[in-house]
């Protein structure tokens, strides 16, 4: 599996702290399943702004050499979607270098502006990944979906993605979500503890989702690909109105809420 959310490059933002924590986390990882893991340090402009990331990195990724690790680390950021972007966009780290960018969002941010910035990244050649959807209660659900539609991905983090609310058991059960990341920040707190709910959300998605959301998608992510999106707008439109009446209400509860 390959992690494209994951804060363990220590000394950078809120995650790990040290090298040794960094190592930790690293090792836990392996042992459920990991063999990549994108560094998405936050960007966060006026709070954390990449200092120190590249000599960091660097040190790590010798030290998972020295320590024959198998695992590889990669190059990334977790932007807190800004109207400054562009006066950063040279220092934010896309991942791996490539096309995508992982983007969180601040709650003041109303759904229009998120919209207009995300067909901007995209008219741009950029590929926003927005992270965590589920933590956003005031964007509603036909909203996400309409970014699915743009072309932005859609990222769950793990342990949410095991025990999903209702709104995003949808997204999931309609393969809406692209992702499904750790968003790992601490040794005890959000690590890579995280074998069962691995295991939970491998029994609920099946086995040929599970692989698209934890190992085909981020590798693609990883390597600059083009990730296959088998939805269309007009496919999902004639699906809920063909669909029965259960659907419809739930459609139209969720698009309230
Ligand atoms: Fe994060």
């Amino acid at each position: 599996m390959v992690d494209i959310h994951s804060h363990i490059l220590y000394g950078i933002d809120d995650g790990a702290q040290g090298i040794e924590e960094s190592i930790e986390l690293l090792k836990q990882a392996i042992s459920v399943g990991y063999t990549g893991i994108v560094c998405s340090s936050h960007y966060y402009i006026g709070r954390f702004e990449n200092e120190n990331y590249d000599k960091n990195f660097d040190i790590l990724k010798q030290k998972i050499s020295e320590e024959n690790l198998a695992i590889e680390i990669y190059k990334g950021n977790e932007f807190a979607l800004s109207p400054n972007y562009m006066e950063h966009r040279d220092r934010i780290k896309r991942i791996n270098n490539g096309r995508y960018i992982l983007v969180e969002l601040k709650n003041e941010l109303i759904y229009p502006i998120c919209k207009e910035f995300f067909q901007s990244l995209l008219s741009q050649g950029v590929i926003p990944v927005l992270a965590h959807i589920e933590r956003y209660p005031h964007i509603k659900v036909r909203e996400l979906i309409e970014l699915y539609n743009m072309g932005v991905i859609l990222q769950v983090n793990l342990r949410m993605a095991a025990n999903p609310v209702d709104r995003i058991k949808y997204l999931l059960e309609n393969r809406y979500v692209g992702v499904v990341a750790t968003d790992a920040h601490r040794l005890g707190k959000r690590d890579y503890n995280v074998i069962e709910s691995l295991e939970k959300l491998k029994k609920t998605l099946g086995e040929e989702y599970f692989n698209i959301v934890t190992k085909i998608n981020p590798r693609k992510i990883v390597n600059d690909e083009n990730i296959e999106r088998v939805k269309g707008e007009e496919d999902e439109l004639k699906k809920i109105n063909g669909a029965g009446s259960f659907f419809n209400r739930l459609w139209s509860k969720l698009c309230r809420g």
